[in-house]
């Protein structure tokens, strides 16, 4: 999963007693540089937090307020609720819409396990559609066979940084009033037709893990939504579902986001779009570089999107063993996903068996994800194809 993107993918030997792997310049060329980007900001950052910790804003305070205030209006939405992570923005988020018990929620086996579990922490049952062979995102023909009176919900996840085909999802859940949920943990900054990610359904969500394109140090989430009332029921469900200090109106959670965090992200936000830029550049050279090679199948860019890149996926036949020959030549290759979602032994509750998912399953067999990081130099690429044709 993504998560390895910070701490594990430094070192792909840990545990295993080998050395690391250093390619043929000597060095390894991590999955994400997240010290790079920090050494890039430092003394912003440093600022901003020795600013919470001398006034003591630990939890929330004024700058996660500012942060939101300003992640809003990046995503075109009204307004940002900051969490303590994406899996509470997507458990709050479907708490804020009223799906419960008895309540069917469609989405897609390819996604990290966090839409699916978020779904199944309210009690309601996950419906998974199968994917376009394309855009590795929900296919919207998949979606109208399996609704059912019990369908409330529509999650399209916004995969590896492009936004699900997102009209014909809006259409189906306004003829059959279904509520959308965008999770857009991996698309800050996506785009669909000119409309942003978190802009599009009834509410949104994203994550602010450390890899993600605007990580925070920590977990991080926000909520986002155009719709007052369901602001106001996120905020209350962050904080104990406190209407006023010593009234509670709803059974809530500790989900707040931290001050720190807070401060992180705001400063990050100034940085975002010369980031996406930047990983966007990235993604055209690997295609430029690639596009000659028979065995690789580089990301498509559907025409209506702008794809934020948080992950580069390359397919290819013989990917085990390519992710192992990258790997061992000191290149921190990752796959997301190896295992759909419905093949996970914690999922087999759902009650779906290997085969059902056809196009999932083959794209989870031919996955590699490369280093795209915004700071990732010419050099760091020209040697990240070097190796990846020597593994073929
Ligand atoms: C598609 C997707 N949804 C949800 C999440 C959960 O976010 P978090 O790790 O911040 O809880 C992630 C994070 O990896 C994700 O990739």
């Amino acid at each position: 999963m993504i998560n390895e993107a910070c701490n594990k993918i430094d070192d792909p030997n840990k545990g295993t007693g080998k050395t690391i792997a250093v390619g043929r310049f000597g060095y390894m060329i991590p999955f994400v540089d997240l010290k790079a980007q920090y050494r890039s900001i430092k003394n912003e950052i440093d600022e901003a937090i020795q600013e919470v910790l001398e006034n003591a804003w630990f939890v929330l305070g004024p700058r996660t307020a500012d942060f939101e205030r300003l992640f809003a209006a990046y995503t075109g939405a009204r307004y940002a609720v900051g969490v303590s992570s994406g899996t509470s923005a997507l458990h709050l988020a479907l708490l804020t819409a009223g799906i419960g018990p008895g309540d069917e929620v469609i989405t897609t086996p390819f996604t990290f396990v966090a839409t699916v579990a978020s779904i199944m922490y309210v009690g309601a049952k996950p419906i998974l559609v199968d994917i376009d062979p394309v855009t590795y995102n929900i296919n919207p023909a998949g979606i109208e066979e399996v609704l059912s009176p019990q369908t409330k919900a529509i999650i399209p996840v916004h995969l590896y940084g492009q936004c699900a085909d997102m009209d014909p999802i809006l259409n189906i859940a306004n003829r059959y009033k279904l509520l959308v949920i965008e999770d857009a943990a991996q698309a800050h900054g996506a785009e669909y037709k000119g409309r942003r990610a978190g802009s599009m359904g009834d509410i949104a969500c994203f994550s602010f893990y450390p890899g993600k394109n605007l990580g925070a140090y920590g977990e991080g989430g926000a909520v986002v939504t155009s719709n007052p009332d369901y602001t106001r029921r996120v905020m209350m469900l962050r904080d104990w579902g406190m209407e006023r200090k010593n009234q509670y109106d709803l059974i809530g959670f500790n989900a707040r986001m931290h001050g720190i965090q807070g401060a992180v992200l705001k400063v990050k936000m100034k940085y975002i779009e010369q980031w996406t830029e930047a990983r966007r550049r990235n993604a055209e050279k690997y295609n430029q570089l690639l596009k000659e090679v028979e065995e690789v199948t580089t990301p498509t860019e559907a025409e209506y999107a702008r794809h934020v890149y948080h992950v580069y996926v390359i397919r290819v036949k013989n990917r085990d063993q390519v992710h192992k020959k990258l790997v061992e030549s000191g290149i921190g290759a990752g796959i997301h996903y190896p295992i759909p979602v419905h093949m996970q032994k914690g999922y087999s509750i759902l009650g779906y068996e290997a085969g059902r998912f056809p196009v999932a399953e083959k794209v989870a067999g031919e996955v590699i994800s490369l280093p795209i990081y915004p700071e990732l130099t010419d050099e760091q690429i020209n040697e990240v194809v070097a190796s990846l044709k020597s593994s073929l």
